[in-house]
C-alpha cells in the first residue's frame, strides 16, 4: 500500500511542534506494517538544504507563481518537495514574518500544498500513485477538497487533527483565486462561519478524520470542546477516531542518548543525578540532589497553561526547584524571566528552543509539569515517561490517556506512572505539586513509579498498526 502524507513540518528538517515529530517518525513505523509512505512538504530553505538527493519531476504553476515538484530523500525519509521560492524561500518562522504576524500569503502557501497533494493523489506521478492521501492539520487539509472538485481519480483520504485551535480561515474572496468553483463556497463545502475554512474543507471531504488521542476525539465532538467544529464532528462521528501518538524511541532513548550527561536505563536510575546536576548547572540552580526538580519543556502559550503555572510559582513546595525551557508569548517569557531573576538558584529559565537541553531535562528532572488547558496528545509527557521524569499533568486529551495517576489504588497495585489533576486551575495544580513532593519523599515508591513510567509503551508500533488498518479501510477498489 502506498500513502502520500502531506504536512507543513517534518522532523528533523523543520519543526515548530509535535506535528513535525509525528510526521517524521510515522513513515518508518508504517513500513513495518507494509505501508510505503512518501511525504509532501513545502520547500522551505531548511528543507532544501537538508536533502541528500533530489530530482525535479514536474513543473508547477502555483496560482501564478512558478515552482517545481522534486522527488527527494533526506536520511531515511522519502519526500516530495514543492520548490517554489516565491512561496517558501524566506527566512525565519515558517508560518509568520518577523513582525510576529502570519505571512500575508499563507492561504496561497498552504493551498499550494493541498493542490499538489491532490495532483499526486489523482495519479499524475506515474512512479508513485498513492492508495491513500493523509493530510495533517489545516495546512494540508485542502487536499481532499481539491480531489473532490478536481473530479479525477480518487484515492482514499484521511485528515488528522493535531490541534483544533489552528483552523486556517481566510477571506471568501480567495475561493476563485485558489482555483475552486464559486459553488464550492457553501456550508456543504468550503464555507466556515463566513470564511473560507481550510480545516473545515478537510473535515468535510476526507473519508476519515482522526485526531491524536481517544480523549481529545471525544472532547472535540462535545459542545464546548470543538472550537466551532463540534457540530460538524458529531455529524461525522462514525468516521472520527483517536489514535495516540508515539515517540521515536531511537531519538528518545535514555540508554543511548548522546545529549545526556549520563546515559542510563531503568536498572541504573541513580545515574540520572548526573543529568540533574547538569540541568542545575545550565539553568543556574543550586546544586542539590535532594531538591525535587520540576521541569517544563514547552511552547509558552495559553494552551499549555503557562499563565496558570506563572500564577502559582510562590506555592512551589519548600525545597523544590523549577527548570523551565520554553519560547512563545512575550508576556509569558517576561513573567518567567522575572521569576527566575527574583528567585535565583530556585527557579531557572531558558527562553528559546533547545533540543539538547530538552533531552537533558527529561533525563535529569525528577518530574515534568504539563498543565495544559487542552492537549490533543502531547509528546513531552511521553518523553518524560520514557526518561523516568514523573509527569504531573492536567487530566485532558492525550495527557489523560497516557499517564496513570498515583491514586491509592494505582500505588497499591504498583501501576502508577505519574500524577493527574483536574480541574485545571492554580489550586489543583498547587495540590498536585504538593502531592508530588510528598511522594518524592518516599524514595522507594518514587523509583517504583519511575520504573513503571519507563516500562510504559510509548513507541509507534501500536499506533502505526492502527493507521495501517485505517488506511486499508479507505482504499478504493474501483
Ligand atoms: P505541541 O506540539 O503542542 O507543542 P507536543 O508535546 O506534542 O506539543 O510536542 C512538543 C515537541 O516540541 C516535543 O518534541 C518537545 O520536546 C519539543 N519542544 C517544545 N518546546 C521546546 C523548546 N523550547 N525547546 C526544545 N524542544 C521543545
Ligand atoms: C499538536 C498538539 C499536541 C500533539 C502534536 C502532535 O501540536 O498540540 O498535543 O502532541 O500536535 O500530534
Amino acid at each position: 500500500m502506498k500513502v502520500l502524507a502531506v504536512a507543513s513540518e517534518i522532523y528533523p528538517l523543520v519543526k515548530t511542534g509535535g506535528l513535525a515529530d509525528v510526521v517524521g517518525a510515522l513513515p518508518a513505523a508504517l513500513a513495518a506494517e507494509g505501508v510505503e509512505t512518501r511525504t509532501l512538504v513545502p520547500g522551505y530553505p531548511a528543507v532544501l538544504a537538508a536533502l541528500d538527493a533530489s530530482e525535479a519531476i514536474l513543473a508547477l504553476d502555483l496560482f501564478g507563481r512558478p515552482g517545481q515538484l522534486r522527488a527527494a530523500r533526506a536520511g531515511a525519509l522519502e519526500l516530495f518537495v514543492i520548490d517554489a521560492p516565491d512561496l517558501y524561500g524566506r527566512g525565519g518562522n515558517i508560518y509568520s514574518g518577523p513582525d510576529g504576524w502570519d505571512w500575508p500569503d499563507n492561504a496561497f502557501r498552504f493551498a499550494a500544498l493541498g493542490q499538489v497533494a491532490a495532483r499526486i493523489g489523482a495519479g499524475e506521478i506515474a512512479g508513485f500513485v498513492p492508495d491513500v492521501v493523509h493530510a495533517h492539520d489545516w495546512q494540508a487539509a485542502l487536499a481532499p477538497a481539491y480531489l473532490h472538485y478536481g473530479g479525477g481519480r480518487r484515492p482514499g483520504t484521511v485528515v488528522t487533527i493535531h490541534n483544533l485551535a489552528f483552523q486556517g480561515q481566510f477571506p471568501p474572496s480567495l475561493v476563485g483565486p485558489l482555483g475552486f468553483p464559486p459553488a464550492a463556497y457553501a456550508m456543504d463545502g468550503l464555507e466556515y462561519y463566513g470564511s473560507l475554512g481550510f480545516l473545515k474543507a478537510g473535515l468535510r471531504f476526507a473519508d476519515r478524520i482522526t485526531t491524536v488521542s481517544p480523549t481529545y476525539a471525544r472532547e472535540i465532538a462535545a459542545p464546548g470542546g470543538g472550537m466551532g467544529f463540534d457540530g460538524l464532528l458529531r455529524s461525522r462521528r462514525a468516521d472520527l477516531s483517536g489514535i495516540l501518538n508515539g515517540l521515536d524511541t531511537e531519538v528518545w532513548n535514555p540508554a543511548t542518548d548522546r545529549r545526556l550527561a549520563a546515559t542510563y536505563d531503568a536498572t541504573r536510575l541513580p545515574l540520572r543525578h548526573l543529568n540533574k546536576q547538569e540541568v542545575q548547572r545550565r539553568l543556574g540552580l543550586r546544586q542539590n540532589s535532594f531538591a525535587l526538580l520540576f521541569g517544563v519543556v514547552t511552547r509558552l502559550t495559553w494552551q499549555k497553561g503557562m499563565d496558570l503555572l506563572a500564577q502559582m510559582l510562590d506555592a512551589l513546595p519548600d525545597g523544590s526547584q523549577l527548570a523551565l525551557l520554553g519560547a512563545g508569548e512575550p508576556a509569558l517569557e517576561q513573567a518567567f524571566a522575572a521569576a527566575a531573576a527574583a528567585r535565583p538558584g530556585e527557579i531557572g529559565v531558558h527562553l528559546g528552543y533547545d533540543e539538547t537541553l530538552a533531552h537533558l531535562m527529561q533525563g535529569g528532572c525528577d518530574a515534568l509539569l504539563v498543565p495544559s488547558r487542552f492537549e490533543p496528545c502531547g509528546l513531552t509527557q511521553l518523553c518524560a515517561l520514557r526518561y523516568g521524569a514523573i509527569p504531573v499533568v492536567a487530566r485532558v486529551g492525550g495527557l489523560a490517556d497516557t499517564v496513570i495517576d498515583a491514586n491509592p489504588m494505582a500505588l497499591a497495585a504498583n501501576v502508577a506512572t505519574g500524577l493527574q489533576f483536574a480541574p485545571n486551575d492554580p489550586g489543583a495544580l498547587r495540590y498536585a505539586v504538593a502531592r508530588a513532593a510528598e511522594l518524592f519523599r518516599e524514595r522507594s515508591a518514587w523509583s517504583a513509579m519511575q520504573r513503571n513510567a519507563m516500562a510504559a509503551s510509548v513507541g509507534w508500533q501500536a499506533p502505526a498498526a492502527r493507521y495501517a488498518e485505517l488506511y486499508r479501510s479507505v482504499v478504493r477498489r474501483d
